[in-house]
């Protein structure tokens, strides 16, 4: 796992080794802008995949629908974006920074919970077995004191926010004395509201032009195709439709690389259930969503659900899946019982009657809805601050490491003849030959053979395998694992099968319906 201060060497491995790149970069990028290489596209689509397969194929209730990112401007009337879609911006006025105000707030609070966790750390060292974290979380003044500050400034927070008090939020910036970073001064201005949808005009003449939005997330698209997809698939309810597709924001505060950014991929499932069923499905995606994300066999401690405190106007229920990303734990994915707000706000905008006629219970009713919804480009980001690893070697050489799950990775396998000659490379080519219609293949011939294991495991290739003067007295090659390094020696006719059932995305799928 790459420690807390391995932002930038994450960001530079990215643009290195082709993963992300700053987007226009030749005219000196775009704010918050992101281009994917030809490494980045390989995960990102591994990463779709996983996703897309683990709803449309591990549940038949569920299928996918590709909508078109302009939508009629009326939908973001309905769904509450042109009116509610704001985020509290302030300014600090020594540097001319700008902010989001439940951001500041919510910082300041995380640092609260980062001391008392180093306090726990410290005191568990010092008392190792015999220490009763409750019991010190009950009677050491230090702890004491930082969660008593914590649930007093939380409880204003939540309060506020969910007033909308704007003022409050402000004084609660002040009474805390959260300063700019930049200026480090407490000299704010009051909190405006700021709202994140795109606008551009749709149509030629100037009498003729609509103005229409960037969708600024891609649940809408499902749920204004709710009833075709019901008619046309013949879908009982419950059932779930799937999409994966771009989103774009004006965020107020772009920083951390892809987690914040102003285009970005969403893949959002909108699950359709009889109303009254909603929490009991509400907590079947939330087990479900959080062991998808355990299959990838990251550590358990890098993620936590975390409840919200302020609903969003159409949820009744709400939680994220944060992970510990380099700058802290950090939602990657929401999971909301939305209701049936947006299915009856399209029926009260559009004048459609949108219900569903349950045959069971012989009754019609709009239906409720819990929607999973995960950033692609935050998962993107978790995988790699994960997998990032520098390792020093026996010997004293230090090599850095993607240790991508082989499912995810870009490149399945490298094959690399151990030398440019004797007939080696036409035999790898060979091999390639065989091999590339089943795996992301990779030939090199240049440099030493650690040198080229080193480039693979940059990349995070999780195979490589090595022809050498053996191979052409009896066929066989050594496969190499990156993580453990451990060389075996494989008939070539085995390696197809052996490489697929380490890299077969079905491993990962498996363990979901365990
Ligand atoms: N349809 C519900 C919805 O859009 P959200 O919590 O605003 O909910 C869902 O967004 C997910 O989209 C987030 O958990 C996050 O992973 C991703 N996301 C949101 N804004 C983003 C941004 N500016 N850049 C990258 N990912 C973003």
């Amino acid at each position: 796992m790459a420690q807390k201060n391995d932002l930038k060497k994450i960001v530079s491995h990215c643009k290195e080794y082709g993963f992300v790149f700053p987007s226009s970069e030749i005219y000196d990028g775009l704010s918050a802008v992101y281009d994917y290489g030809q490494m980045g596209i390989e995960l990102k689509n591994n990463i779709k995949k996983y996703w897309w397969d683990s709803m449309t194929l591990l549940h038949e209730n569920i299928v996918g629908v590709d909508a078109a990112i302009f939508m009629h401007p009326t939908v973001w009337k309905a769904s509450g974006h042109v009116d509610a879609f704001n985020d509290p911006l302030i300014d600090n006025k020594d540097s001319k920074k700008r902010y989001r105000a439940d951001t500041l707030i919510e910082d300041f609070l995380a640092k609260l919970d980062e001391k008392i966790d180093k306090e726990i750390k410290k005191a568990s060292k010092r008392f190792g077995d015999k220490f009763d974290e409750k019991k010190f979380r009950e009677t050491n003044p230090r702890v004491i004191e930082y969660q008593k500050q914590r649930d007093e400034v939380h409880e204003r927070y939540k309060k506020a926010m969910n007033e909308n008090d704007f003022t409050e939020l402000r004084q609660i910036i002040i009474d805390c004395n959260i300063v700019c970073p930049v200026s480090g001064t407490c000299n704010w201005t009051e909190i405006r509201q700021f709202n994140l949808m795109f606008a551009t005009e749709m149509g030629s003449t100037s009498e003729g032009t609509m103005k229409v939005y960037l969708r600024p997330e891609t649940a809408q698209g499902i749920f204004v195709n709710f009833l075709n997809v019901q008619k046309s698939g013949r879908m009982k309810i419950p059932f779930g439709i799937a999409q994966i597709g771009k989103a774009f924001r004006n965020e107020i505060v772009a920083r951390q690389f892809i987690f914040r950014m102003r285009e970005f991929e969403q893949m959002e499932m909108q699950f359709f259930v009889t109303p009254g069923d909603e929490m009991k499905w509400f907590d079947y995606w939330k087990n479900l969503r959080m062991k998808w994300h355990l299959a990838l066999g990251f550590s358990k401690e890098n993620y936590r659900f975390h409840d919200h405190d302020k609903l969003a106007h159409y949820a009744n229920a709400a939680t994220d899946i944060e992970f510990n990303m380099p700058f802290g734990f950090k939602e990657v994915e929401g999971i909301h019982s939305r209701t049936d707000f947006d299915l009856r706000q399209h029926e009260k905008y559009s004048g459609k009657k949108i219900q569903y006629f349950d045959p069971e219970l012989n009754q019609s009713y709009t239906p409720y809805v819990i929607e999973t919804s995960i950033g692609l480009d935050r998962m993107f980001l978790s995988v790699i601050s994960a997998a990032y690893c520098e390792e020093t070697l026996e010997g004293g050489e230090t090599r850095t490491v993607l240790k991508i799950p082989a499912e995810l990775a870009p490149v399945k396998l490298a094959v690399l003849p151990l030398v440019r000659k004797d007939g080696l490379p036409e035999k790898a080519r060979e091999i390639i030959k065989m091999l590339k219609f089943s795996f992301t293949c990779q030939y090199d011939e240049k440099d030493s053979i650690g040198r080229r294991y080193r480039r693979q495991d940059a990349i995070g290739t999780p195979y490589c395998v090595t022809v050498d003067h053996q191979t052409l007295e009896d066929n066989t090659v050594t496969i190499r694992e990156r993580d453990t390094m451990q060389q075996e020696r494989v008939l070539i006719s085995d390696v197809e099968n052996e490489i697929s059932k380490k890299t077969d995305m079905k491993n990962l799928l498996k363990t979901l319906i365990e």
